[in-house]
């Protein structure tokens, strides 16, 4: 891994689209969020349109986050100053000339399945060399989500290791999505992928369903069971589920059965603190109609679960700096995210980004 505190230009892979909110969190007021060490404020303008701008404004630098939406845009909270989404001042209260200058740093925000997908280019400025990535899930009518976003007092790499490392369901989710620990730490696992992406893929066949999934679906009995994360840079895809034993084919992408699809975009906030927005979304049986609130409630149970352990882990390890730590059979898939943001990180740092 590359040691956070010695790569001096910027420790986070750049010239990606990382998630900076979810499309409900723009209402009526611009939101600040410090997003891979950058200040930025996000807001949706009255006529609909989102927008990021570097969050201070270029009179006497108040943030523009104290500031209100309008409809053309964001109004400084202390002498009024109106900016455009694209960064430009339109408006200077009581004097006519704009003066030349008068903008702040405006990044590429794009609103794509209730996401929003900001660009973070390696030079300031540069437009994205290919498109946002689509989420199909969100517009799916077989599915119905809900999601929250969290702050976490951990780096984000340490939220990518705990998502790609499903075994630890059997020891933190007990209560909801886990199981037996048993079942989770021999189920065969597979790790494959190419380019920025890994795949992890357990199965567990004939397996007992855990508490989430004995609420949400009417299963017989023992089901067969599957985990499949897939890993990007910016944001992490797991589709678990389970369907009665021997009814579904596994390796069908289209079987059925009960289904929770994560979403899961952690957005590095600093070094240090890492922003985790996630949405879960689930079928449901026809007998069963209303199950999303209870996925819902139990998901997002599970998932301050795992940031009470990745916190302890990382105030732990501040504890014990330096100390040396080892590696087990369900580390194959983490080891391999982080071999590809060191590689990307390391190339960006070899070429002065
Ligand atoms: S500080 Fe923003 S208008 Fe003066
Ligand atoms: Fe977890």
């Amino acid at each position: 891994m590359v040691p956070l505190n010695a790569v001096p230009l910027s420790p986070f892979p750049l010239d990606q689209w990382y998630v900076a909110g979810l499309s409900w969190e723009l209402k009526d007021k611009p939101l600040a969020r410090t997003l891979l060490n950058r200040e930025v404020v996000l807001f949706r303008t009255g006529s609909g349109e989102v927008a990021a701008l570097e969050d201070r404004c270029c009179h006497k630098s108040l943030p523009l986050s104290c500031g209100t939406v309008e409809r053309a845009g964001v109004r400084c909270g202390y002498h009024g100053l109106l900016y455009a989404p694209g960064g430009a001042c339109i408006e200077v209260p009581g004097q006519d000339r704009i003066p030349s200058k008068a903008r702040v740093k405006a990044y590429t925000l794009v609103e794509k399945d209730s996401i929003l997908w900001i660009w973070m280019p390696r030079e300031e400025g540069a437009v994205p060399t290919h498109e946002a990535p689509d989420y199909w899930v969100h517009g799916d009518s077989r599915y119905q989500f809900k999601g929250d976003v969290y702050h976490y007092d951990a780096p984000y790499q340490l939220i990518h290791d705990n998502l790609l490392d499903l075994s630890h369901l059997g020891y933190v989710h007990l209560r909801t999505i886990g199981g037996n620990a048993a079942v989770h730490m021999n189920a065969e696992l597979k790790v494959e992928g190419s380019g920025d992406k890994v795949r992890v893929l357990r199965y567990m066949p004939n397996s007992a369903p855990p508490p989430t999934y004995l609420a949400a679906w009417p299963f017989k009995g023992n089901i067969d069971r599957w985990q499949e994360v897939e890993f990007n840079v910016s944001h992490l895809l797991i589709w678990t589920g389970g369907a009665d034993v021997s009814t579904e084919d596994l390796s069908d992408p289209q079987r059925g059965g009960f289904h929770m699809r994560g979403f899961h975009a952690i957005t590095p906030e600093t070094e240090t603190t890492a922003h985790y927005m996630w949405t879960m979304a689930s079928n449901h049986h026809p007998d069963r109609p209303d199950v999303l609130e209870a996925v819902y409630e139990q998901t997002a149970l599970t998932f301050h679960e795992d940031k009470e352990v990745i916190e302890a882990q990382y105030e732990n390890m501040k504890r014990f700096p330096g100390a040396p730590q080892i590696d087990i059979h369900v580390d194959v898939g983490p080891n391999r995210a982080r071999r590809i943001v060191e590689r990307l990180v390391k190339q960006q740092v070899q070429e002065g980004a």
